[in-house]
C-alpha cells in the first residue's frame, strides 16, 4: 500500500461557542461529532501553545465515546503540525492524573485530554478536549483564552491521509515521519502511587483486616484500581466495582456524590460496610470518600488529609502550604494556621493551583467539588486520596469516623453542602447573578433570621506568583461567627445554567460536633433564598443535588 503522508491543508470556517470553559471545551458529542469541529479546535491548539518542531504531545482519555474517533484525528493532525513525538494510552486510555504525570515524566511540551470529567458520556451526551501544558497542569487562562480567539478566525487545519493508529498493542508505529508511542496506560502511574506512599504498611492492615470498598463506574479508573488496590495492595478481588471502562459508563452519570454513586453510599451506610469506601469520576480526578457510616464531604477530606498527611513517606517532611478554591469550607484553613503554613483561596478550577504548585508554596490542594491533590502531578487526582486515605488508616489504625471524631475536636467542625441547580434558563440565572450582585453592598449588617451579615463580596483573585487578575469568580456572603454562603454559577454544564450554591456553618470545638448536616444549615438554606430570590428567578422550591 502506498501511503501518501504528505501534509494536506483543509479549509474550515469557524464554530461559534468554541471558548474553553472551567476544565476545557465541553459540549454534547452531537456537537463535537460535526465535521471540522474537532479538528479547529485541536489546530487552535496547536497554533496557540508553546512547543518546539519535534515536541513530544501526551494523547488520553477516559474512554468515552468519541475518544478514540478523536485520538485519531489528532495524531494525524499532530504529525502534519510538527510534533515528533505523540505517546498515547493503551485503548485511548489514560486518566487524568495519569496523563499529568506522563506529560511531566517524559518532559512533554504538553497533553490532550479527552474527556468530560464526571458528566455521562455516550452518542447523546457529552465529550470534551483539555489542554494541559507542560508542568503536567491545565492550560492557565492566558492560553485557553488566545485558544478562543484563534477559534474565532481558523481558516484552515492540517493534517495527513494516513491509516488508524492500532491503539489497543503497546509499541511504536510512524505516522508521517511522527513516532506514535502506545503506552501502558497504569505502569507510570502506579509505579509514582509506590513511590509517595507507605504501601507496606497498606499492606499489613490488609492482612490484618482492614476491607474496602471502591465503584470505578465504569469509567478511567477501574484498570488503576484494579491494579494497585487488588494487586499491589491486596485487597480482595471484587473489591473494584465497576471496574471496566465502558464508552457510555454503563448509562450513569460518573459523578461520585451522594446521586450517582448510591451505591456505594447504600453499602457503607448498611450492616455489612467495609472500613473504607470511595469512587472516581469519568477521568479519574475526583474522589468521594465514605467511612463506615460516615460520608467525609470534600472539605473535610481536605483538612483531615493535609493534617495526617505527615503520616505518609511523601508528605513527611511537612507540607508547604495548603490550597482551596474560594467556595471549599474554610476546614483546610484551620489546619494550615495549626502547622504554621500559609493557606491559599483561588477560584474555582484545578489551573489556579498550577502556578503555586510550580513555586513550591502548597504541597496539597483541594476543591469542594470531590477533586483533591498534591504536587506529585498537576492535576487533582482521585486514586491518590483514597491511598492516601488507606495510608492514613493503616497508620494511624483507627476508623474513618474516629479519625474525623479527633479532628473536630481539635478543628471545630465546619457543616457543609452545596446545593445545585441545573438546567435553568440562561437568562434566570444571569439575572439572579446580577440582582445579588447589585445588592451585595447593602447586604453587611442586615439579619436573615439569626444571622448576621458581616461582609459581602464578588471574589477576585490576584495570583500571588505571575500577578494575574481573576474577577467575578462568585459572590461571597460572610456571616459574623464564620458561617457563609457562596453563589456561582458553574462553568462545567453543557445544558443551560447551573446555580451552585455553598452553604457553610462553623462550629467551634465546643460546639455541636455531631449533628446532622441538614439541620445545622437550615437557617442558610432560608437565608440563602431571602438573599437571592432562588425561587423568585427560577420558579425552583428545592434544588437538584445536594452535594
Ligand atoms: C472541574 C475542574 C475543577 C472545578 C470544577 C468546577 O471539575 O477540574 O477544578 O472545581 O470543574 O465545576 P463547576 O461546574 O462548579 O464550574
Ligand atoms: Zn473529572
Amino acid at each position: 500500500m502506498i501511503i501518501d503522508t504528505a501534509i494536506a491543508t483543509i479549509a474550515t470556517t469557524p464554530f461559534d461557542g468554541q471558548k474553553p470553559g472551567t476544565s476545557g471545551l465541553r459540549k454534547k458529542v452531537k456537537v463535537f461529532a460535526q465535521p471540522h469541529y474537532a479538528e479547529n479546535f485541536i489546530q487552535s491548539v496547536f497554533d496557540c501553545v508553546e512547543r518546539d518542531e519535534g515536541a513530544t504531545l501526551v494523547i488520553g482519555g477516559d474512554g468515552r465515546y468519541l475518544n478514540r474517533q478523536v485520538i485519531q484525528t489528532a495524531i494525524r493532525m499532530a504529525a502534519a503540525n510538527g510534533y515528533g513525538r505523540v505517546l498515547v494510552g493503551q485503548g485511548g486510555i489514560l486518566s487524568t492524573p495519569a496523563a499529568s504525570h506522563v506529560i511531566r515524566q517524559y518532559g512533554a511540551s504538553g497533553g490532550l485530554v479527552l474527556s468530560a470529567s464526571h458528566n455521562p458520556g455516550g452518542p447523546d451526551e457529552d465529550f470534551g478536549i483539555k489542554y494541559n501544558i507542560a508542568n503536567g497542569g491545565p492550560a492557565p487562562e492566558s492560553v485557553t483564552e488566545a485558544i478562543y480567539i484563534r477559534t474565532t478566525a481558523i481558516d484552515s487545519y492540517l493534517t495527513v491521509a494516513t491509516p488508524d493508529v492500532d491503539l489497543d498493542t503497546i509499541g511504536e508505529t510512524d505516522v508521517a515521519g511522527m513516532a506514535v508511542q502506545v503506552i501502558d496506560p497504569v505502569a507510570d502511574y502506579a509505579a509514582l502511587m509506590e513511590r509517595l506512599f507507605d504501601f507496606a504498611a497498606i499492606r499489613a492492615a490488609v492482612a490484618g483486616g482492614l476491607t474496602m470498598t471502591f465503584d470505578a463506574m465504569h469509567a478511567v479508573t477501574g484498570p488503576y484500581a484494579h491494579e494497585i488496590l487488588e494487586r499491589r495492595l491486596g485487597f480482595a478481588p471484587g473489591t473494584v466495582k465497576n471496574g471496566v471502562p465502558l464508552e457510555d459508563f454503563g448509562g450513569h452519570h460518573p459523578d461520585p456524590n451522594m446521586v450517582h454513586a448510591a451505591d456505594l453510599f447504600a453499602t457503607m451506610f448498611g450492616d455489612d460496610a467495609p472500613d473504607f469506601g470511595a469512587a472516581s469520576d469519568g477521568d479519574g480526578d475526583r474522589n468521594l470518600i465514605v467511612g463506615r457510616g460516615i460520608f467525609v464531604t470534600p472539605s473535610d477530606s481536605l483538612a483531615m488529609l493535609a493534617a495526617n498527611a505527615h503520616l505518609a513517606p511523601a508528605y513527611a517532611g511537612g507540607l508547604k502550604g495548603i490550597a482551596r478554591s474560594m467556595p471549599t469550607s474554610a476546614a483546610a484553613d484551620r489546619v494550615a494556621a495549626a502547622l504554621n503554613i500559609p493557606a491559599f483561596e483561588t477560584p474555582t478550577g484545578w489551573k489556579f493551583f498550577g502556578n503555586l504548585l510550580d513555586a513550591g508554596m502548597c504541597t496539597i490542594c483541594g476543591e469542594e467539588s470531590a477533586g483533591t491533590g498534591s504536587d506529585h502531578v498537576r492535576e487533582k487526582d482521585g486514586l491518590w486520596a483514597v491511598l492516601l486515605w488507606l495510608n492514613i488508616l493503616a497508620v494511624r489504625g483507627q476508623s474513618v469516623a474516629q479519625i474525623a471524631a479527633e479532628h473536630w475536636a481539635r478543628f471545630g467542625r465546619n457543616y457543609y453542602a452545596r446545593h445545585d441547580y441545573e438546567a435553568l434558563p440562561t437568562e434566570a440565572a444571569n439575572a439572579l447573578m446580577a440582582d445579588l450582585t447589585a445588592s451585595l453592598e447593602a447586604l453587611p449588617g442586615r439579619a436573615f433570621g439569626p444571622l448576621v451579615v458581616e461582609a459581602a463580596d464578588s471574589f477576585a483573585y490576584t495570583d500571588p506568583v505571575d500577578g494575574s487578575l481573576s474577577a467575578n469568580q462568585g459572590l461571597r456572603v460572610l456571616f459574623e461567627g464564620g458561617s457563609r454562603i457562596v453563589f456561582r454559577l458553574s462553568g462545567t454544564g453543557t445544558e443551560g445554567a447551573t446555580l451552585r450554591v455553598y452553604l457553610e456553618r462553623y462550629e467551634p470545638e465546643s460546639g455541636d460536633l455531631a449533628a446532622q448536616t441538614s439541620d445545622m444549615l437550615a437557617d442558610l438554606i432560608a437565608a440563602a433564598d431571602a438573599i437571592a430570590g432562588i425561587t423568585r428567578h427560577t420558579g425552583r422550591s428545592q434544588p437538584s443535588v445536594i452535594t
